[in-house]
C-alpha cells in the first residue's frame, strides 16, 4: 500500500498540517510520499493507492495557481482506483473559507473514491490533532474496504 500527500503552503499553516497528517499515515504502517507540488509529476499519480491533497484559500475561496495542474491531472486520468482526501488551512475571515477544499472535493468526488476532508483554521491547533486523526483513519479505513 502506497500514499501520498501532495501539498502547497507559501506561509507555512498547510505544510504544518501536511507534516502531522504525514506522521499519522507513517504511524499507520503506511508508506507514504510528502511532496510540495512544485516537484509532483502527473504521471506518478497512479502508482499511489492513497492521495491526500492539501491546499490553501486564495482569491474569494480560489485555487492557488499552482495546484491547477494537479487538479487537471484528477479530472483527465483514470483515476477511480485511488482513495483520496482533501485537507486545508483557510481563514474565516473571508466569505468562500477554504472554498478550494470544496473545488477539490467535489471534483475528486465524481473522479476518484473521495473519503474525507478536513478543514482547519489558519495554523493547526491542539484540538485540531484528534481531527487530523480521524482524517488519516478515514483515508485508511476507505482503502480496506475497497481493496
Ligand atoms: C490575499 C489573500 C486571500 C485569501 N483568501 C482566502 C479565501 O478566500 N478563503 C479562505 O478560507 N482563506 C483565504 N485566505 C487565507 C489563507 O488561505 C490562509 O491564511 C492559509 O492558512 C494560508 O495557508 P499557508 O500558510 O499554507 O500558505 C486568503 C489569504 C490572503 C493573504
Amino acid at each position: 500500500m502506497k500514499a501520498a500527500i501532495i501539498y502547497t503552503s507559501v506561509t507555512g499553516n498547510t505544510s504544518t498540517l501536511a507534516e502531522i497528517i504525514h506522521d499519522k499515515m507513517e504511524k499507520r504502517d503506511i508508506d507514504t510520499d510528502l511532496i510540495p507540488i512544485e516537484d509532483f509529476q502527473p504521471h506518478l499519480l497512479k502508482q499511489y493507492d492513497i492521495v491526500a491533497v492539501g491546499t490553501y484559500s486564495w482569491d474569494n475561496g480560489d485555487l492557488p495557481m499552482e495546484m491547477e495542474d494537479l487538479f487537471e491531472s484528477f479530472e483527465t486520468a483514470d483515476l477511480k482506483h485511488v482513495t483520496t482526501g482533501v485537507f486545508g488551512t483557510g481563514d474565516s475571515f473571508y466569505p468562500y473559507y477554504c472554498g478550494a477544499v470544496d473545488l477539490f472535493r467535489d471534483m475528486l468526488f465524481v473522479h476518484t473514491n473521495l473519503a474525507v476532508t478536513l478543514k482547519v483554521e489558519l495554523t493547526p491547533q491542539d484540538d485540531d490533532l484528534d481531527r487530523c486523526e480521524k482524517f488519516c483513519d478515514r483515508l485508511s479505513k476507505e482503502l480496506a474496504v475497497v481493496s
